[in-house]
């Protein structure tokens, strides 16, 4: 008898023929194949690298010679530590690590069985994911304008905004800067409406002492490849302190399987998942073990991603504080502590004499990397076929339609030398004062 236990999703216990529909593990050439992509060649020392690419095969020959490959490669006990750290790390009671953010959300909006005709309130300034799913169910998404300050939703447009048929709010902390939640809460709490945080920037952010992303029933964070930690290139997490659908967010992930409950002749039962109106159906947001084991290490670097990430929003803070005509993001204050997955660049066009589009013009000039700032969504066509009023919407959020024509644009932080961060507060500062000189 083999006293490896069966490897499929669930563990059958040691058995003489082992669960075979596994499929194939990892050996060396895939190995080899994966250490190719993630490590590449610098031009001109493709012989050395060749060399290198041997002595790790070898190494790795080795390590297969006294040990065996991996036999679980998705949803096992590395997902469960992801999820362990990052309730510690939040301190949140439920957490699931899942394909994105965007799945997160998906399985948020389930639990609230949005429905045609239901609205959820969204900032006017985020990705388009954030409102993908409610757009599908033909729910209306209700644009909240933006506070100029932060470009974060501005909770007293929210209030304005709130009707009858208001199910959600969706507050999206822009660049890992936290929106101001205590009003949204108290707007929520007095209307009786669901709020999702997406927190897709700001894993690591704290309002108030508490984690930003858990102070909404629901909030989910991005592990993209161009967040402040990556899980392999993909990955999110959802998280709440909901006794109802906390408990059963794993059977959301994965096609709401419930090893828990047996169909006779047969291992498990599968369920619909609760919602606010019923019962929802399940999906497939899985994760592999790799992204795990990648998430995990990336989530001991945090602290220092963001404290570099800090240090040198701080330091273009201090720079450009100097200069008339540039607005400066709020730093980190004891009550505030924001990721700084992006640094916000604004402008006072009376000032400056141009806008923000003449200034981005010159900074690609200087060599400096024109990030595309986030736009209204209400621009976007995708709204237009859905039926949309472009030019209705934008009446009704003036700060958007300035913010985005003539004063913000983002900066990268990271991983940048503090010569190149030098680099970019001296180019900055020399295209406002050449706008300023009509140049
Ligand atoms: C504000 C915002 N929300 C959501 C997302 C989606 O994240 P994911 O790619 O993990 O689904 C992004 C991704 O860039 C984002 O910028």
């Amino acid at each position: 008898m083999s006293d490896r236990a069966s490897d499929f999703r669930y563990s059958t216990g040691a058995a003489k023929v082992p669960w075979a529909a596994v499929g194939e593990h990892l050996n060396l050439d895939d190995i080899e194949a994966i250490l190719r992509f993630l490590v590449q060649p610098q031009q001109g020392r493709e012989a050395d690298y060749e060399a290198a690419v041997v002595a790790a095969r070898r190494a790795v020959a080795d390590m297969f010679a006294t040990g065996g490959p991996a036999t679980k490669l998705s949803l096992d006990a590395n997902v469960a530590a992801v999820e362990q750290r990052a309730r510690e790390m939040l301190n949140c009671k439920y957490a699931l690590f899942l394909a994105n953010a965007t799945a997160g959300f998906e399985i948020a909006y389930k639990f609230a069985a949005l429905k045609p005709g239901d609205e959820v309130i969204c900032p006017s300034i985020t990705f388009i994911s954030t409102i993908l799913f409610p757009l599908s169910q033909g729910a209306k998404i209700v644009f909240a304008d933006v506070d100029p300050r932060t470009v974060n939703m501005d909770p007293a447009d929210v209030a304005r905004k709130i009707t009858d048929r208001t199910r959600m709010i969706v507050p999206v902390h822009i660049g890992g800067y936290p929106v101001d939640m205590d009003p949204i809460m108290d707007l929520a709490r007095e209307h009786g409406i669901m709020v999702l945080e997406d927190a897709a920037h700001a894993f690591g952010a704290w309002y108030k002492g508490r984690a930003v992303g858990t102070l909404g029933h629901f909030g989910a964070y991005s592990m993209h490849e161009v967040k402040n930690i990556t899980a392999c290139g993909e990955g999110g997490l959802l998280v709440t302190d909901d006794d109802t659908y906390g408990p059963v967010l794993s059977l959301a992930r994965y096609v709401g399987l419930d090893l828990s409950q047996q169909i006779p002749n047969w291992l498990y039962d599968v369920v619909c998942l609760p919602s606010e109106k019923g019962y929802a159906v399940p999906g497939n947001y899985s994760v592999t073990e790799i992204q795990a084991v990648v998430l995990l290490s990336q989530m001991q670097r945090l602290e220092q991603i963001i404290a570099k990430r800090r240090e040198h929003a701080h330091y273009l803070n201090e720079r450009l504080a100097e200069v008339e005509g540039i607005l400066t993001p709020p730093s980190d204050t004891d009550e505030i502590k924001p990721t700084w997955h992006l640094y916000l660049l604004e402008i006072d066009p009376g000032v400056v004499g141009a806008d923000v589009q003449a200034l981005k013009a010159k900074l690609t000039e200087k060599g400096v990397t024109n990030i595309p700032h986030f736009a209204p969504l209400y621009k976007f066509q995708l709204l237009h076929q859905l039926g949309y009023d472009h030019d209705a919407i934008a009446a009704s959020c003036p700060n958007t339609e300035e913010v985005f024509n003539h004063r913000f644009t983002h900066l990268p932080l990271y991983p940048l030398t503090f010569e190149q961060v030098e680099y970019m507060a001296d180019a900055v500062i020399e295209a406002v004062e050449e706008l300023k000189a009509g140049k």
